[in-house]
């Protein structure tokens, strides 16, 4: 079985990839013995995706793929975005950031928004590129404590509970990732 990387520093996501995969073997950096952190330094998630695999596809010559996501908010010009980790300061701080969106938004009744994956494959030197996106709106203050991230303030289209009040099933059902995700496994899965 070939051996494909998902260029993650997140194991949890590794985990959860590699149930979905049936005819690759997928391995992780730490498995090429690479623990840097590859600077994610474009401005838009498609950028930083290709960043990330096109970094190790050229350093180990191993078929590889990574993601990279965001929140974008339509009335604030599609912050945080590709700035999502880091929003509120240059050390990724979930409280601040979700502080400075709601702090952004005070008074705007324009909340509309959408979560963004882009995934960035690169298979003998081709590339492709999975997109999968949710659409909602932000709430007013946090609702919700599961999930991670921006959670808490989104509430998806047609729901009426934030992402941080679900399951991790239930958000998997329409999450910005699993789309992107289930896009590359079906392509994985055909080679
Ligand atoms: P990553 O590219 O998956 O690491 O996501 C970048 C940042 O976007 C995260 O640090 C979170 O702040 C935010 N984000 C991405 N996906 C989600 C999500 O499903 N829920 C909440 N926040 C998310």
């Amino acid at each position: 079985m070939r051996n494909i990387c998902f260029v993650t520093g997140n194991q949890n996501k590794v985990i959860e990839v590699k149930k979905l995969i049936k005819n690759f073997k997928l391995i992780s950096p730490k498995d090429l013995n690479f623990y840097d952190e590859i600077p994610e330094t474009e401005n838009t998630i498609k950028g930083n995706s290709f960043l990330k695999s096109s970094f190790i596809y050229n350093k180990f010559n191993i078929d590889c793929f990574s993601d990279d996501s965001g929140l974008f908010i339509n009335a604030l010009g599609g912050e945080p975005g590709v700035k999502s980790a880091r929003y509120a300061s240059e050390i990724s701080d979930t409280e601040k950031n979700i502080n400075l969106v709601l702090r952004n938004l005070r008074g705007e009744e324009s909340r509309s928004a959408y979560f963004e994956t882009c995934i960035c494959l690169i298979i003998d030197g081709n590339i492709s590129y999975f997109q999968g996106s949710v659409k909602g709106k932000i709430t007013t203050k946090r609702v919700g404590s599961r999930g991670f991230g921006y959670d808490p303030i989104f509430i998806p289209k047609g729901y009426d509970k934030s992402f941080a009040q679900m399951s991790l099933e239930e958000k998997n059902q329409i999450s910005h990732r699993s789309i992107a995700t289930q896009k590359l496994v079906n392509f994985l899965n055909q080679k």
